[in-house]
């Protein structure tokens, strides 16, 4: 269970010191090294002149680059820098070819809600229909309901392989088999998938893939990556350039040849330092290693959490991921994540919003949210356990 330095790591995470998180869906806790990373180039940015600092960091940050783009698989030309994981899918889906009467968008039934939103403003303007791709037995969206929808209307497959609200691991690899037989674009969101499950981006045979940097990877908040296919991004035009997605040369825009294309020139550089950071630690730990060991301590906590009165795991599919979702009778999620944290335990709570579909079709209207990382300890999961079992025997 233990195949790295589990209490050194904590050691060195100055949130460990504090509280017991199981938030790291919201947000995870970052090390020393990525603080200090932040907190030094600050320095040098309120010493030197934050735009003479940034020559030399030019350097350094093409590091991240290639940093972020082997933890997927990608080239780091296939790889720009956003501010967050919604900026990143919303900059790809406003780049497409515009919508037509008619046109249709298929999305799994997990899609998070910031996407819809999206999808759902430009259906409505073009006249254009949104279908929800059927899930399996289990919940999962089923790839092989997907290819029976196919036809010459599908514009766009989007998925979020691992939803916001619960466990399950939809097989992205499985939808993307699909897609690339049909020749339709596909988007997968992989903002719960970085740092916590491998990511390849071949494998899963997407166009694009976005996901934050704070959650499981430990990242800096107000970092994202979004991943274009090379080959793809000649389809996109950016809704917005600046100066280097786009500058003017001789009267005429010129558009990038790489994902930077849709990277904002005025980015921040301490952030993306203290991400570069998050992702080698990452690395040096490895994703295999940091997946089997969220793997077992997730089992634990649901198997805890199903052996308490009045509490239901509410996670679905058969491949599980390190988000346990539950609810307990007769208390609503913000009360179950209030009286938690004043035990010093941080979960989160998710309304309808977060993914409307899949909430809306299982008739639920939040769900307590604890989530994973190697960081915990077997021992921070049994207090969890015990806390949510108090809190059921209050109802
Ligand atoms: C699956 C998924 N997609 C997207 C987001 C939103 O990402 P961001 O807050 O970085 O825009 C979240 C946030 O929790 C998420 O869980």
């Amino acid at each position: 269970m233990n195949p790295f330095d589990v209490e050194e790591l904590r050691l060195e995470t100055p949130g460990c010191e504090s509280g017991v998180h199981f938030n790291h869906s919201g947000a995870s806790l970052p090390s020393r090294s990525t603080l200090e990373t932040i907190w030094n180039y600050l320095r040098r940015e309120a010493a030197d002149g934050p735009m003479e600092a940034a020559n030399d960091a030019s350097a350094l940050l093409e590091d991240v680059r290639a940093g972020a783009a082997s933890l997927i698989g990608a080239m780091p030309d296939e790889i720009a820098f956003m501010g967050s994981g919604t900026a990143a899918w919303g900059a790809a889906f406003a780049a497409l070819p515009p919508l037509a009467a008619g046109d249709r968008i298929l999305v799994g039934r997990q899609e998070w809600g910031g996407n819809l939103a999206t999808i759902q403003t430009a259906a409505a303007r073009a006249g254009a229909r949104i279908d929800t791709i059927p899930t399996r037995e289990d919940g999962a969206v089923d790839a092989s309901a997907l290819a029976s929808m196919i036809d010459d209307r599908v514009r766009l497959v989007s998925l979020t392989w691992l939803p916001a609200n619960g466990g399950l691991i939809n097989d992205a690899a499985a939808v993307g088999r699909v897609t690339k037989a049909a020749g339709i674009p596909y988007f997968i969101d992989a903002g719960q998938a970085l740092g916590h499950i491998p990511i390849d981006v071949a494998s899963l045979g997407c166009d694009v893939l976005k996901a934050a940097g704070r959650k499981f990877l430990r990242g800096p908040r107000g970092t994202a990556i979004l991943y274009v296919r090379q080959e793809f991004l000649q389809r996109l035009t950016p809704s917005y350039l600046d100066v280097v997605s786009g500058p003017i040369v001789d009267g005429v825009v010129t558009l990038r040849n790489d994902a930077r294309r849709f990277e904002a020139s005025e980015n921040p550089p301490a952030l993306l330092l203290g991400l570069g950071t998050a992702i080698r630690q990452a690395r040096a730990l490895g994703i295999d290693v940091i997946h089997g060991r969220i793997a077992a301590l997730a089992g634990t906590l649901r198997a805890n959490l199903r052996s308490i009165p009045k509490v239901t795991v509410r996670d679905l599919g058969t491949d599980l991921s390190g988000i346990v979702s539950f609810t307990i009778d007769g208390i609503p999620a913000s009360e179950v994540r209030a009286a938690l944290a004043e035990r010093q335990i941080a979960i989160g709570a998710n309304g309808v919003p977060y993914t409307p579909l899949d909430m809306t079709a299982r008739g639920l209207d939040q769900i307590a949210r604890a989530s994973v990382s190697y960081l915990n300890t077997p021992s921070e999961v049994a207090l969890l356990s015990e806390a949510v079992a108090e809190v059921a025997a209050r109802a």
